[in-house]
């Protein structure tokens, strides 16, 4: 996707026919298929975030259990203020940020309260109207910044147009744990060719840490991460035509302490088969569909996954007890490739 110049906000829809009462998108049709004809199933976690996926995501942020939010929207002040002084140290003039799965755009607040700097704010995420939402309530609180929003994928290339100002991209909710490291670096490499000669990036990462903590976390106790995760049945009945019954699937959310990373899966819970779009899958009783993993690192482990992306570690912030990360990452070799 390409996201230009000038004021008008962008919008990248998906593409989508209209079929039988509902709208079929071609992609994830076609994502579900291949992930559940593995054998292991799976599916991109991307697919959890329509406008209930948003909500959902927006009530587990809410949550006792869940640490990643509340700790890394409490680092974010200190971090503006740092970033601040930082920035007065560089020949920057202007900073274009651009945030990655944007979501409900609380977390860029901080930023847009300290970094007089930022004149532009450019805010994607794959969730559409919910972001438009946010975006509005953020053009009440910050009337002289000139904001795009734009639907669309950041698994793909996105093609920024690039002005005078220094561009900053900005990952938060430690997103980047969603992808395979190997995707994660890949990630890296596309925004770095994004944002381009002399850019930063600024991104959330959740760091390993005790097992009773990062499970507790998933596995809440009012079962909205439950339901977050069974929305990507409920999108499947609803775009692809499948008759998945929801309450024959529980949510499971294991820390996988081999790989470093919490497992989302939704497991069967009888012996069935069901239909998505006119093709028959049958699941034994216990199988899973593996639907997301959140990634944990040590920061530095994450230096080494970073610079095999081409990014330098400028800073770290950690929150007490190093529970969670903020980095401050720069484009070392100026080169847009
Ligand atoms: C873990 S939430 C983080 C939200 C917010 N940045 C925060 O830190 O609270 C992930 C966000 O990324 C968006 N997202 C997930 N996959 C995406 C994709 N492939 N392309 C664009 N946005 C995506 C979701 O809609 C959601 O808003």
């Amino acid at each position: 996707m390409r996201i230009s110049a000038g004021n008008s906000p962008v919008c990248v829809w998906p593409n989508k026919t209209k079929k039988s009462g509902y709208f079929m998108n071609h992609g994830f049709l076609q994502d579900v298929l291949a992930g559940l004809r593995l054998p292991q199933k799976a599916l991109p976690p991307k697919y959890f975030y329509d406008a209930q996926g948003s909500e959902y995501f927006d009530k587990i942020c809410e949550l006792d259990e869940y640490y990643p939010y509340r700790t890394e929207l409490a680092l974010l002040p200190e971090v503006a203020q740092e970033l601040k002084q930082y920035v007065a140290q560089q020949p920057i003039e202007s900073i274009q940020l651009v945030e990655f799965g944007a979501g409900s755009l609380r977390k860029v607040k901080p930023l847009l309260q300290e970094l007089s700097l930022i004149k532009e704010f450019v805010a994607l995420d794959i969730s559409g109207e919910h972001l438009k939402k946010a975006s509005a309530d953020l053009a009440e609180s910050f009337p002289d910044l000139q904001i795009k929003v734009a639907q669309g994928d950041f698994t793909k290339p996105i093609e920024l147009e690039l002005s005078e100002a220094t561009s900053m991209g900005f990952f938060p909710g430690s997103t980047i744990g969603n992808f395979e490291p190997e995707e994660a670096s890949d990630f890296l490499r596309n925004a770095r060719a994004t944002l381009g000669e002399g850019s930063y990036m600024l991104l959330g990462v959740d760091t390993k840490k005790d097992q009773q903590m990062l499970e507790r976390a998933y596995n809440d106790s009012k079962d909205i991460t439950a339901r977050f995760n069974k929305n990507i049945l409920t999108r499947m009945n609803r775009e692809l035509d499948a008759n998945f019954h929801l309450d024959q699937f529980e949510h499971l959310a294991i820390y996988n302490q081999d790989l470093g990373r919490i497992e989302m899966h939704l497991r069967s819970c009888i012996q069935q088969e069901v239909q998505i779009a006119g093709e028959s899958f049958q699941f034994k009783e216990g199988e899973t569909i593996h639907t997301e993993n959140s990634y944990k690192y040590h920061p530095e482990e994450f230096d080494q996954l970073a610079s095999s992306a081409g990014w330098q570690r400028e800073k770290i912030w950690l929150a007490p007890d190093g529970i969670f990360a903020i980095m401050l990452l720069h484009n070392a070799d100026n080169v847009r490739d």
